[in-house]
């Protein structure tokens, strides 16, 4: 080959794989096997936020919940008795319908060619970019996994969970302490059921009292919401007080205000490690965004599956297939 373009096609592939791939991923993966995949995505995903704004939180965790355990490899999706879906902590997971009817669509145009983990990673991406937060670039290329096992759901995030323990999760699928603090800012939308933190309301750690940490008005306005220290029939509180719908950063500033509702939350403004950043963000939405979408593209490569590791594309989300 002639020596000029053997240099300009090592520059095109240097450029190929420098730029926007990440590892076994790569934005424009469907390029030329499903170029419509990211519309027929969006098109559903506003179809359903469009008449239920809870939907997008809703989605967001999934998918976090989707990489944690087994990476983004729509393990999540698997209906039976006892898949990721049935356990404990992914209780009251949402959403499941909007990711199925992407699916049918997709499936309609370019059948048997993207991934449920693709799909859900843009559905992510989606519901924050319609709560008017940040868009970014998905790399794509997942396959979907063919383990779901409720047992494995043990070391998800929890709500109760002490900030060593979280950084310690975080640091078990590669993200770091400062993707810890970005992602927990996708609590500026979406809520807690009651059974999240209604211990911290009276009887904190035995002690016949509230969590002295909370915010005193906040702490009467979450009584009031969950009026026994339990369950409460599923009532609710927005983890953003005061703007539950909303992408801005007034998380942080709740945070720094005593009013986080998640104690997981509030331990990110009481520690010096991540408490500066807490207050970076609270102060600039622009180097939150910047932080969240970065981690975002982070958390959406973690345990990403190849054919090498048994992955496939699933024909139906909620099974593998036969
Ligand atoms: C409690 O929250 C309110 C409203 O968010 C805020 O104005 C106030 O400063 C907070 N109190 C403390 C002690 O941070």
């Amino acid at each position: 080959m002639d020596r000029k373009y053997e240099s300009l096609l090592l520059f095109l592939i240097v450029i190929m794989v420098v730029g926007k791939a990440q590892g076994a991923t790569r934005v424009g993966f469907y390029a030329s096997t499903c170029p419509n995949v990211e519309s027929l995505v969006r098109s559903s995903v506003q179809f359903f936020i469009s008449s239920d704004a809870s939907l997008a939180p809703a989605l967001l965790r999934m998918h976090f919940h989707d990489c944690f355990v087994q990476g983004c490899d729509a393990s999540v999706l698997i209906e039976g008795s006892s898949t990721e879906k049935t356990a404990g902590g992914n209780t009251g997971l949402r959403g499941f319908n909007v990711i199925m009817d992407a699916k049918a669509r997709v499936e309609g145009m370019c059948p048997g060619v993207v991934s449920c983990a693709d799909i859900l990673a843009l559905a992510a991406r989606d519901a924050v970019v319609l709560s008017n937060g940040p868009s970014w670039d998905v790399p794509l290329g997942r396959l979907d996994g063919r383990r779901s096992v409720a047992s494995d759901v043990a070391n998800i995030p929890s709500p109760t969970d002490s900030l060593d323990i979280l950084i310690q999760k975080f640091a078990s699928r590669g993200l770091t302490t400062r993707d810890l603090v970005a992602l927990s800012g996708g609590h500026t939308i979406g809520q807690a059921d009651c059974q999240f933190f209604s211990y911290r309301l009276y009887n904190y750690k035995a002690t016949g009292m509230a969590d002295p940490t909370l915010n005193s008005t906040s702490l009467r306005q979450l009584q009031n919401i969950c009026p026994g220290n339990g369950n409460n029939n599923g009532r609710a509180a927005a983890l953003d007080k005061g703007s539950r719908n909303r992408w801005d950063s007034r998380y942080f500033q709740n945070l720094l205000a005593g009013n986080a509702v998640l104690e997981s939350d509030q331990a990110l403004a009481a520690d010096p490690s991540t408490r500066s950043l807490v207050n970076t963000f609270a102060t600039s939405s622009d180097s939150f965004d910047d932080a969240f979408t970065r981690s975002m593209v982070k958390l959406a490569h973690v345990g990403v599956k190849t054919r090498a590791h048994g992955g496939e594309i699933r024909r139906m989300c909620s099974f593998v297939n036969f």
